[in-house]
């Protein structure tokens, strides 16, 4: 059994109704395969899927929204397998933030079937970016969780990262005034 952790929670999800909606998702090698991949600087794209997933499935129950599949869109949403920094320096015409969404959907649609509400949550979770607005209520909140989820992501681990990128940023910008 996998050794599941939520970013900012001490909850065991394991024992968890939460658990019970993505378990079958969890295992595909797809979904285990976003773990080969670094994102928002300090966690993977696994742990930053399965946070977005998590507090939008608590925050969906808390509004009686549809958060089944709130859960399932949440774990989904970033599934590409690309690295963000190599191909935003290859395709830099080509706007990462506005693509990666079909993206991720077109990959989601090839080993799971989804309802609409999933579609949309997936396709437009970098709404106002992408092209279409939202339908749906479980929706909005999804571009809100993914940006909460982004920013403690980087925050809470370790305040050292937060110091060393920083100081990374600060390096760069003295060689530039060289
Ligand atoms: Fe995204
Ligand atoms: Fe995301």
């Amino acid at each position: 059994m996998q050794n599941l952790k939520i970013t900012g929670s001490r909850k065991n999800i394991l024992q968890s109704e939460y658990y019970s909606v993505i378990a079958d998702l969890l295992n595909l090698p797809e979904i285990q395969k976003l773990k080969n991949y670094q994102h928002h600087i300090t966690t993977t794209r696994f742990q930053h899927c399965l946070n977005v997933s998590y507090y939008h499935y608590k925050i969906c129950r808390f509004f009686k929204l549809d958060a089944n599949s709130g859960a399932r869109a949440g774990l989904l949403h970033d599934l590409y397998f690309y690295d963000t920094k190599h191909y935003i320096r290859q395709k830099p015409a080509v706007k990462h933030c506005k693509y990666h969404p079909q993206t991720a959907l077109h990959n989601a649609e090839k080993i799971i079937k989804l309802n609409d509400l999933e579609r949309d949550m997936i396709y437009n979770h970098m709404w106002p970016l992408t092209p279409e607005k939202p339908k749906y209520a479980e929706t909005y909140l999804i571009t809100f969780v993914d940006k909460y989820c982004a920013m403690i992501e980087f925050i809470l681990p370790q305040p050292k990262n937060f110091i060393h990128f920083f100081k990374k940023y600060r390096h760069r910008k003295l060689q530039k005034n060289y």
